[in-house]
């Protein structure tokens, strides 16, 4: 087997970091060293019991999963039950977790984990709070990650918390702010990506199909969580956001972009948590991410479907 790639993810599942998971721990390219659990969707109590239901669904409990942050860096916590459902997986029913999270704080692991090793590549599905802890407590770390992927922020697609704000950075614009200043190589995945990977009556059968546990799980997630942007948007499907993470590792050739300067408002509170793109090259600031536009979103829903009917 070709070497894997040693990734940390980052995640407050959320039916989507769920999917991405799953996409994560199906695909044999990835050494999945731990999951850590931050407060975003749900508060973390919850992102932390739905990581190990997942990793459980997966007969993947050898991954371990760690408690983070309980609310951002600055600001109190917004949470999304509004899309998400209480526990921030309904649809899902699945059983409750037999196996508790690893001891020891996500922060610690990620700080130590990323110092111990030559590279590590974390994937970021929730608001950015345990990794600009960690690297607020070890800035070394920012030379030991060879990218950070994130799913955040919207640029001519604007936001969907606020006009100008997209969730994950707007929960923790500071986060996310010291994150894009910090100089490790960043790879951004923003809702102008994952608005063209809408789920559909057939891309959502395609999982009942594999007629296997984690398809049904899967399927009954999506059926849920569709309804909320079907109704927002006006559009027949819903954006499988985090998943798009995942798969740009996989497979980067589904996916285009450019590499502009990115800055996170943190002042103003009309646009907070704004991902201000220069996507023209207006300033002469240096490029600090590459920001994708771009999805092949037929390819990346046969590379999910084909992932997930791995597991069982
Ligand atoms: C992001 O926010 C959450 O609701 C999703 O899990 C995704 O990470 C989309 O704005
Ligand atoms: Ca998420």
């Amino acid at each position: 087997m070709a070497e894997q790639r040693p990734i940390i993810i980052d995640t407050d599942p959320g039916q989507d970091d769920a999917v991405a998971l799953l996409l994560a721990l199906a695909s044999e390219e990835l050494d999945v060293l731990g999951i850590t659990t931050v407060a975003g969707n749900v508060p973390l109590e919850l992102t932390t019991r739905n990581a190990l239901m997942i990793t459980e669904l997966a007969e993947r409990s050898d991954v371990p999963v760690f408690a983070g942050c309980d609310r951002p860096t600055v600001r109190p916590l917004i949470t999304a039950e509004y899309v998400h459902g209480k526990t921030g997986i309904d649809g899902s029913n699945l059983p409750d977790p037999t196996v508790g999270a690893a001891s020891g704080h996500a922060v610690d692991f990620l700080v130590e984990t990323v110092m111990s090793r030559d590279q590590t590549t974390i994937c970021a599905l929730g608001p950015l709070t345990n990794i600009a802890t960690a690297l607020d407590r070890e800035p070394a770390i920012a030379q030991r990650i060879d990218q950070l992927i994130l799913m955040g922020g919207g640029f001519f697609e604007g936001g969907n918390v606020t006009p100008a704000a997209e969730f994950n950075i707007y929960v923790d614009p500071q986060a996310a702010a010291s994150i894009f200043a910090s100089g490790i190589p960043l790879v951004m995945l923003p809702l102008d990506v994952t608005h063209k990977a809408l789920t559909s009556d057939d891309r959502i059968d395609a999982f009942k199909e594999l007629d296997s546990r984690t398809g049904r799980a899967i399927a009954g997630m999506l059926e849920f969580f569709e309804r909320y942007d079907m109704e927002r948007y006006g559009t027949g499907g819903a954006p499988l956001h985090d998943p798009c993470v995942i798969a740009y590792l996989l497979a980067p050739e589904l996916f285009d972009g450019r590499t502009c300067y990115v800055e996170i408002e943190t002042t103003s509170e009309l646009t907070m948590g704004m991902t201000v793109v220069d996507w023209w090259g207006l300033t002469d600031r240096e490029p600090n991410c590459l920001v994708i536009h771009q999805i092949d979103d037929n390819r990346f829903y046969s590379l999910l479907t084909d992932r997930i009917g791995r597991l069982p």
